[in-house]
């Protein structure tokens, strides 16, 4: 899959994914802003980090910093993250690595917002499973995923769910989780969804999350 090429949908503001992350800037900005203290972010597989950078920025400009990092594989895309983030003047710790592999972020663990945006429909429903059992152990009392899932499939189904998304949505509340918002367009296939966790997991890190399937 050429990410870089997927990035380019972005271009037409009326694309789906632009719709998505309108929606996923706004529910950024609602946990980001509702953290007391200095609120800590993952994005993992972040692409360009075009969700997060602006609203780092609108935060900023409020007196509200946040200790951001972001893991994106490809180096283009990191590069362009790196790049906005400095155009904005907001400090995003971008790392040019293997969101898979836990080890690249556990000095940044835990987290009051974890975002899985464009993630989950591209891993098989076990890597699913596995990302979303290592969500729980990855947030503080009462941290937040901000996840998506189109509602089609991308590998051979775990499970006899039409919508994907739905399955994704209880395997979070299987873990405790509180779903507290669950988008779906009057258009179009992506979902986002936001669950929140009040007591994190104590169960340790498996040492690999996920592999793309595409
Ligand atoms: C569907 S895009 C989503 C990008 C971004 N989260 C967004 O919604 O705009 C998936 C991204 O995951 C990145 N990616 C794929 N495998 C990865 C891995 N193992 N570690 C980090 N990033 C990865 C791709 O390069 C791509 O930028």
């Amino acid at each position: 899959m050429d990410w870089q090429a997927w990035h380019r949908d972005y271009d037409d503001p009326e694309s789906p994914v632009s719709q998505r992350l309108a929606e996923v800037r706004t529910r950024l900005a609602t946990l980001l802003g509702a953290v007391r203290g200095r609120p800590r972010l993952l994005n993992l597989c972040a692409g360009d980090a075009r969700d997060t950078v602006p609203v780092l920025a609108a935060l900023a400009g409020a007196g509200r910093r946040v200790d951001a990092c972001a893991v994106e594989l490809d180096a283009e895309l990191a590069g362009a993250a790196r790049r906005s983030a400095e155009a904005a003047g907001v400090t995003l710790d971008v790392r040019t690595a293997d969101a898979a592999d836990p080890a690249t972020y556990a000095d940044r663990l835990p987290v009051d917002v974890l975002m899985l945006v464009g993630v989950l429909g591209n891993v098989s429903d076990a890597d699913g499973g596995t990302t979303i059992r290592a969500a729980a152990s990855m947030l503080v009392p009462g941290g937040a995923v901000l996840w998506s899932r189109s509602d089609r499939f991308r590998s051979e189904p775990g499970h006899d769910y039409a919508d994907p998304a739905a399955w994704v949505r209880d395997r979070f509340e299987a873990q405790g989780f509180e779903t507290t918002a669950y988008v779906v367009p009057a258009q179009g296939h992506w979902r986002l969804g936001v669950a929140r966790l009040a007591t994190p997991s104590p169960a340790p890190l498996p040492d690999r999350l996920f592999t793309f399937v595409r």
